[in-house]
């Protein structure tokens, strides 16, 4: 079962207020863990430090204290390590608009990921990969000509869904 653990996380910024500098502690002490087939709301009023805790699963800010842990193993920052780590955790945006590029088509937005992760290579194949994410999140095949403005809110969900699936290894 794959378990990923957040231990004891902490994110303190330095902000300057004039010539002096202060911390702000924007994750203060958090620890939970998310197992598999479980979902997991984090709930907070504005500024309680969602964004920053989401940022630094995505290994997108460094923590100042704390570990991140996927299936017992440590988060590794750089190298093979961090590779593996994209794989198996994505991010899903709230806006799909903001996040989907609208001069391409769905088949470019996952071809990439799978062409970047070594998934797929050569236009078969990667066609073939675009399909099977598509079959995943119940859309139609025929979708991966249209662009992101061609299809509905929830559908545009889906393919940020996708996307995110691309990189995993259960999608070679
Ligand atoms: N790069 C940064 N430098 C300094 N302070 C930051 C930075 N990013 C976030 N903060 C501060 O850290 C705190 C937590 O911010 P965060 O964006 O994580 O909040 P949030 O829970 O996502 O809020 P919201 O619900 O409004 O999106 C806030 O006080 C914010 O001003
Ligand atoms: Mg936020």
């Amino acid at each position: 079962m794959s378990v990923l653990e957040v231990r004891d996380l902490v994110k303190e910024y330095r902000l300057r207020d004039g010539r002096q500098s202060r911390i702000l502690t924007a994750v203060n002490h958090v620890s939970f863990s998310i197992e598999t087939g479980r979902t997991v709301a984090l709930v907070g009023q504005s500024g309680s430090g969602k964004s920053t805790l989401a940022k630094l699963l995505m290994q997108l800010e460094k923590p100042t204290s704390g570990q991140i842990i996927l299936d017992d193993t440590p988060v590794l920052r750089r190298g093979a390590g961090l590779k593996q780590y994209r794989s198996d955790v994505q991010m899903v945006f709230q806006d799909p608009f903001a996040s989907l590029n609208p001069y391409h088509t769905i088949a470019h937005h996952l071809g990439r990921p799978l062409i970047l992760h070594g998934k797929a290579s050569g236009r078969e194949e990667v066609m073939a990969g675009v399909h099977r994410l598509l079959e995943r999140v119940r859309l139609d095949p025929d979708m991966a000509e249209r662009k992101p403005h061609e299809l509905s809110g929830g559908q545009r969900q889906r393919i940020a869904i996708a996307r995110a699936l691309a990189p995993n290894r259960a999608s070679s």
